[in-house]
């Protein structure tokens, strides 16, 4: 893919796959929504690694490049709702009756989407600040990651909940101690555009000190 950075720093025309692109990235962040409903289509595999290259390129300190993807499509969906099943299996906060009907329901919640990039970062916990600036950078390559499936009209929603780094969860991924998962990303064409929320106003939420 070719990047042409235009003189107006907010547009960026792509030139992908044969197909044309030129949005502005004002457009792209304004526009993207979580999806919800997902067609079964499968996205290509080159979007799907375009996705994950957008993802690199997000901001982070002292080049540790934190960031780690698991990409599920096929019947992994299914074994990760599994894992998911166990967690709330193996939860002792929620009681019996609960635990049946929504382990069948989180069970079932990986198979509404084609593609499920799992999002991690690997970090040290025992230096506090570097730890923390890898899980801020987690979040840019993930809001870079959803930003980058919008520009190819894909959806997508991030989606964390209780059971984000549960054990059966960590062991399906089989992560180490030094890494945290930071989100489960449902990828896919939409079955439904969601309309649009409305926005906070910046000004209510911003001072200018001079
Ligand atoms: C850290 C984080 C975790 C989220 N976890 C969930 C989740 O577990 N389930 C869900 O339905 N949406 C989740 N969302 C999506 C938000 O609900 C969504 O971004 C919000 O409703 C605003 O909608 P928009 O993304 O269309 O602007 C999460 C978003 C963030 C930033």
């Amino acid at each position: 893919m070719d990047r042409l950075y235009d003189k107006n720093w907010l547009e960026i025309d792509f030139d992908f796959g044969g197909i044309q692109m030129s949005t502005s990235v004002f457009d792209t962040v304004c526009k993207r929504r979580s999806v919800k409903k997902f067609k079964s289509e499968m996205p290509s595999r080159t979007y799907i690694e375009k996705i994950l290259e957008a993802a690199t390129w997000a901001p982070n300190h002292r080049k540790t490049y934190p960031w780690r993807f698991s990409v599920l499509t096929g019947t992994s969906r299914e074994q990760f709702g599994n894992a998911l099943k166990q967690s709330i299996q193996e939860d002792v906060e929620i009681n019996l009756l609960h635990k049946t009907a929504k382990s069948f329901s989180e069970s079932k919640k990986p198979l509404t989407a084609p593609v499920i990039i799992v999002v991690w970062i690997s970090s040290s916990m025992n230096d506090r600040i570097l730890y923390e600036e890898d899980l801020l950078s987690g979040a840019a390559a993930i809001q870079n990651l959803m930003l980058a499936a919008h520009e190819l009209q894909l959806g997508t929603i991030w989606r964390t909940g209780k059971w984000l780094n549960s054990n059966p969860v960590r062991d399906f991924f089989s992560l180490s101690s030094s890494d945290h998962i930071l989100g489960f990303i449902y990828l896919g064409y939409p079955e439904e555009v969601p309309v649009r929320q409305k926005s906070i106003s910046w000004e209510e939420i911003t001072t200018w000190l001079e």
